[in-house]
């Protein structure tokens, strides 16, 4: 069925003019872009998207990678769109990302690695409406 996911260009890959590079692969994959903006996390929204890692020990790393600068955050729709989004993006450490992938072309490493993709439908959701009002969802 015809889904969505959430992404985020990272600031690790926004820095390095990356944008344009991205969503051409974004696009040129088949999805079509519902919502889109370049924004920047408060430490408390980077607190609250992340809260299922806050036990993790890359906790603190995460949020201040996440906040030092812009990011792009959109919505994406396509067929299976949470799955295929994944794979186009690649393994989150990018030594195991697949020739092709967003990751094996912009990423640095585990942390500065270039794009976020939910992880499921109903996390798209959630992180969908986290960033965009409902008008903003086209
Ligand atoms: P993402 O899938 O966007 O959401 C969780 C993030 O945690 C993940 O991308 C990585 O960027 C980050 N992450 C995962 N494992 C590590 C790690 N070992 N060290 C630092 N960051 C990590």
């Amino acid at each position: 069925a015809t889904n969505r996911t959430f992404t985020m260009i990272k600031p690790d890959a926004v820095e390095k003019g990356h944008i344009g590079g991205i969503l051409s692969m974004i696009t040129e994959a088949g999805f079509r872009i519902v919502s889109l903006k370049l924004t920047q996390l408060t430490l408390a929204d980077a607190q609250a998207f992340y809260a299922v890692h806050k036990e993790r020990p890359f906790f603190g790393e995460l949020v201040e990678f996440m906040t030092r600068g812009p990011i792009v955050a959109a919505i994406l729709e396509k067929e299976n769109a949470v799955e295929d989004f994944r794979a186009l993006i690649g393994a989150t450490n990018p030594a195991d990302a697949a020739e092709g992938t967003i990751r094996k072309k912009y990423a640095t490493s585990v942390g500065e690695n270039a794009v976020h993709g939910s992880d499921s439908d109903e996390n798209a959701a959630i992180e969908s409406n986290f960033h965009f009002a409902g008008r903003e969802q086209f």
